[in-house]
């Protein structure tokens, strides 16, 4: 499939921006058009370091909008042969707090989104357009819901438990349902815990590591024994442009990230590398339904030849030090917003809280 211009919806964000960043430096021929609505986890700034290099302004362009806006998102299809969908409420703590923007982006936003593909199809079958589209939905693990040992497949069934990925799980049957009733050209990545530059503070990784810089407390969940997967941003972006351009179509393809470990291990690692006491960590109360395992296998992905390049160490290491370099970049997504969420998610947590042990 010869892609020659790729809508990335959600390409501001932060797995988003990077997978524009590596295919306009791989892909000499491809043109990109981002679609973003640049709320509190899209940014601008992103894509500055693809704009700065001479001759990408004419192969990128960016465009803010919704995804569930039809009149901008038709427009926009009709214009491009594929199609990357990253656009999405991700965080499972707001999703608990309030769930009516997660099911516009996360759901209608994809119905819009393909329902334009489908269009576009037609108009392809009848000899309108060139090429055909295809639809890439990038997904997650939560969807299979937590696995206490061994490692979801993707033939597994998905019982996701938080709003958040109830939405995603949604998004993906209506993803296949386009597949299965038009034959419309889908395919799914589920990704593991991503981590890297340019996360969002409200994660934990780089809610810790910037908390921590601050000497201020760091909030961990029930008994921190909960597992995750972790899985660098860069090997997470290449991992969905391998399934965009070689994964099979209808397929869904798991992207682990063979780094698991509990959260309290994390935690103790990200204190060592700042030299900074665990009298920090402070025990407080459960994210409610919190999953407490995920795991993943990545056979089907490697036998499209993908491999992982990060270990986890250096990526662990360079995202830390990322962040104590970069103070005005996260002092910016901790200001305005930031503190209201932060009061409601974590005020009276940790009033209540103890000293982890
Ligand atoms: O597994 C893939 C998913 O990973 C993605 O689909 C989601 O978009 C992404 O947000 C992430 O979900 P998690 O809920 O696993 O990520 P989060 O960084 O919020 O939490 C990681 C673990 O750390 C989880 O077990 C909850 C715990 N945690 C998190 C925060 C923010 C704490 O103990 N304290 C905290 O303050």
């Amino acid at each position: 499939m010869a892609t020659r211009h790729l809508l990335v919806t959600g390409g501001a964000g932060f797995i988003g921006s990077t997978l524009v960043r590596q295919v306009l430096a791989q892909e000499p021929s491809i043109r990109i058009t981002v679609l973003d609505k640049l709320t509190y986890a899209g940014n601008r700034a992103n894509l500055d370091a693809v704009t700065s290099v001479p001759g990408n302004n004419r192969r990128l362009t960016l465009v803010v909008g919704d995804v569930a806006d039809a009149g901008v998102v038709s427009a926009l299809v009709t214009d491009c042969d594929g199609v990357i969908n990253f656009a999405a409420e991700t965080h499972v703590d707001r999703s608990i707090l309030g769930s009516d923007d997660l099911l516009r982006t996360n759901v209608n936003g994809v119905q819009v989104l393909i329902e334009a593909c489908r269009r576009e199809l037609e108009r392809y079958r009848a000899g309108e357009r060139a090429t055909a589209p295809r639809f890439l939905q990038v997904s997650t693990d939560e969807v299979y819901g937590p696995i206490e040992l061994g490692s979801s497949d993707e033939n597994d069934p998905l019982a996701p438990r938080s709003p958040y990925a109830a939405t995603k799980a949604a998004a993906e049957l209506l993803v296949r349902s386009y597949f299965v009733s038009f034959d419309l050209d889908v395919v799914i990545t589920r990704g593991a815990n991503t981590y890297g530059p340019t996360q969002h503070p409200e994660k934990l990784i780089p809610l810790f590591v910037t908390n921590a810089i601050d000497g201020l407390p760091l909030p961990l969940y029930g008994d921190g024994l909960q597992r995750r997967d972790w899985l660098h941003v860069n090997d997470h972006a290449t991992a969905i442009w391998q399934v965009f351009v070689h994964g099979r179509r209808g397929e869904v393809y798991n992207v682990p990230g063979d780094h698991e470990m509990t959260n309290r291990e994390l935690t103790s690692r990200l204190l060592e590398r700042l030299g900074r006491p665990w009298s920090l960590v402070r025990s407080v109360a459960d994210r409610p339904g919190h999953d407490r395992r995920y795991a993943m296998d990545g056979s089907k992905l490697a036998a499209l030849g993908w491999r992982q390049r990060m270990s986890f160490e250096e990526g662990l290491a360079a995202t830390i030090d990322w962040y104590v370099a970069n103070e005005s970049w996260w002092r910016t997504a901790r200001s305005g917003d930031w503190h209201t969420y932060y009061q409601r998610q974590y005020g009276e947590r940790l009033l209540q809280s103890t000293a982890a042990e």
